[in-house]
């Protein structure tokens, strides 16, 4: 049932102090969507399955479709439109672009985050490693190896390559 009430959220996205006007119920990725505009991560499935709106919390991928934006206030939340560097693309990015990872796109905010929350805890990980990190970011499109191999080119050019 849509809520009647209106609630303030005070959510420190991608290193600044937001705030929005939301229902109290909504989800972390409605607040961020349409409460802030940032619509760099996806609306998939809505449900916990796809991975699409994934961001990260406290340095931890979460699934912002079942995750209650209230309950978020006060926790560092990066999401893909705070991974760029000096206004420059990561080379995350970069490499997914090089390495042809991309096809529809739909997925590849979501990825991208898993990928960047594995690579700041584990700078050079394996194959399996790597797919362990996006086992919850579903892509209909690339057959993942070209994913794979696109977070391999990255951990290389940030010069965490095994
Ligand atoms: S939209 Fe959140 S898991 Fe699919
Ligand atoms: S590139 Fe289309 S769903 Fe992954």
């Amino acid at each position: 049932m849509e809520s009647t009430t209106t609630a303030v959220c005070r959510l420190r996205v991608n290193g600044d102090l937001r705030e929005c006007a939301i229902a109290p119920n909504s989800t972390l990725l409605e607040a961020l969507r349409y409460g802030l505009g940032l619509t760099g991560s996806k609306q998939g499935c809505d449900k916990g399955d796809c991975g699409a709106c994934t961001v990260v919390v406290d340095g931890e991928p979460v699934l912002s479709c079942i995750s209650l934006a209230l309950a978020f206030e006060g926790r560092e939340i990066t999401t893909i439109e705070g991974v760029s560097e000096g206004g420059k693309p990561h080379p995350l990015q970069d490499a997914f672009d090089l390495t042809g990872a991309a096809q529809c796109g739909f997925c590849t905010p979501g990825i991208l985050m898993s990928a960047w929350a594995l690579l700041r805890k584990n700078p050079s990980p394996s194959r399996d490693e790597i797919a362990q990190a996006l086992s919850g970011n579903l892509c209909r499109c690339t057959g993942y190896t070209k994913i794979f191999e696109a977070v391999e080119r990255a951990a290389e050019s940030l010069g965490g390559a095994r």
